[in-house]
């Protein structure tokens, strides 16, 4: 489905609009998060951890890409500018009961952050997570996108350590928010 269109002002350049993602943008999307994550992550964390954690985060998942709850922000010319979702599953845990989502990978390209593309993306995810009955989503930021999270109302709850594999440790906030 094409969602209306997010547009800042003329200044802002091309239009973009966000829409569910598909199988087919796994090569976009692996492009967008291996040009966003280790940029802009670079002031918040050692290179210690990035040269270990960015090669196990900044990878398309398929499952999500094909999940129906994962969007892109795709501009006039094809390009994806941003992506982010939601799922029932915590990363790599399965779904437990309740009624909380987890926000999953979200990524702005660098050459478009602070336009507003990750908060259309959270916009689309409020309103279908809403939709699907849950009424809280948690999420675990890098530290680089704590400012972005409490800018969508999500507050912090705790620094925790992510086990990315066997063996890399990542240093990341829990953060969440009632919707
Ligand atoms: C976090 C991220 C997705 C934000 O993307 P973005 O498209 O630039 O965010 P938006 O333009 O929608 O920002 C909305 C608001 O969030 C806040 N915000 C976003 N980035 C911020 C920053 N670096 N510093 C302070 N506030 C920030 C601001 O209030 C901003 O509104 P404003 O520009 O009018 O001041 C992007 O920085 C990114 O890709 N980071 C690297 C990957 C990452 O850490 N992803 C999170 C995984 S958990």
């Amino acid at each position: 489905m094409r969602f209306p269109l997010w547009k800042r002002d003329a200044e802002a350049g091309p239009a973009y609009f966000i829409r569910a993602s598909r199988s087919d943008d796994m090569g976009a999307v692996d492009l967008l998060l291996s040009r966003s994550y280790p940029r802009l992550l670079k002031a918040d964390y050692p290179p210690s951890v990035l040269v270990t954690a960015i090669p196990l985060i900044s990878r398309a998942q398929p499952e999500l890409l094909r999940s129906g709850t994962y969007y892109v922000a795709e501009a006039a010319d094809g390009g994806i500018w941003g992506a982010g979702g939601w799922s029932l599953a915590p990363p790599g845990g399965t779904a437990q009961r309740g009624v909380a989502g987890h926000i999953r990978h979200f990524a702005t390209d660098p050459v478009h952050v602070r336009k507003g593309v990750a908060a259309a993306v959270m916009h689309r995810v409020l309103l279908d997570a809403r939709a699907a009955g849950l009424t809280a989503l948690e999420c675990f930021s890098t530290r680089t996108a704590v400012a972005f999270y409490a800018a969508q109302g999500f507050e912090v709850e705790a620094g925790v350590e992510l086990r990315l594999g066997n063996a890399v440790v990542f240093p990341a906030v829990r953060m969440s928010r009632a919707i």
